[in-house]
């Protein structure tokens, strides 16, 4: 499965969702390869901060040619995640054309539910050439028992996406685990943040068939 994790807006949680999908997958004992479509290299950045052995392969590929290259570079790996990047739209492009299922992480913000419109725009043009494509929406760092955590599922249904069941809630252990190159799964030792990581992780392979 291919996952491609993106929104035009940036700080929305696409780095953290990726990396923590990817090891999520690669704690099943699935080939992960996490691709870093972002020229900021966020991804990367991750990866070299991280003292112990990598849990999954990182590569770099900020290149609009991702949909095409997959082939090679996905060679031999069960599971592709990409990470994209904010704003540059012919790298999100080519990432949504390399993806089996894009996601696409939204915070409990009205300014992230109406910037969600261009990535929107992107899936539905690549869907008239890939038809099968799928995509969700996840709320990402969502606040505990607020208005807007609730009203934002609301407000997503105004799109024709569908946002997932799963929620990620706002906790401080997401920034410490990135802060050392770990997954969250091993920062949190199982706690609810690595459930919540887990939930996502499921409802994407049910929806892939
Ligand atoms: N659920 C969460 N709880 C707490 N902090 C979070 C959560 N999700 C993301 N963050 C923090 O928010 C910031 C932005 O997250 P992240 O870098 O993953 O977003 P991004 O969409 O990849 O950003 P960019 O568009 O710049 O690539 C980071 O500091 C990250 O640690
Ligand atoms: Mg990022």
């Amino acid at each position: 499965m291919v996952i491609g994790v993106l929104n035009q807006k940036g700080g929305v949680g696409k780095t953290t969702l990726s990396v923590n999908i990817a090891a999520a997958l690669a704690r099943t004992g699935k080939r992960v390869l996490l691709i870093d479509a972002d020229p900021q290299g966020s991804a990367l950045d991750w990866a070299a901060a991280r003292e112990e052995e990598p849990l999954f392969a990182v590569v770099g590929l900020p290149k609009p040619s991702i949909h095409k290259e997959l082939t090679v570079v996905g060679e031999g790996y069960d599971h592709i995640v990409i990470d994209g990047p904010p704003r540059v739209t012919d790298l999100a492009r080519s990432a949504i054309m390399a993806s089996d299922i894009v996601l696409i992480p939204v915070q409990p913000s009205p300014y992230d539910i109406w910037a969600a419109d261009e990535v929107v725009k992107l899936i539905q043009e690549a869907s008239v050439f890939k038809e099968n494509i799928k995509s969700f929406f996840v709320i990402n760092r969502k606040i505990a028992n607020t208005a807007i955590g609730r009203d934002v599922r609301d407000a997503l249904g105004g799109y024709n996406i569908p946002t997932l069941k799963a929620s990620i809630v706002q906790r401080v252990v997401f920034a410490e685990a990135a802060a050392v190159g770990k997954a969250i799964y091993e920062q949190d030792r199982d706690g609810i943040a690595s459930q919540e990581i887990e939930a996502v992780v499921n409802e994407l392979k049910e929806n892939f068939t």
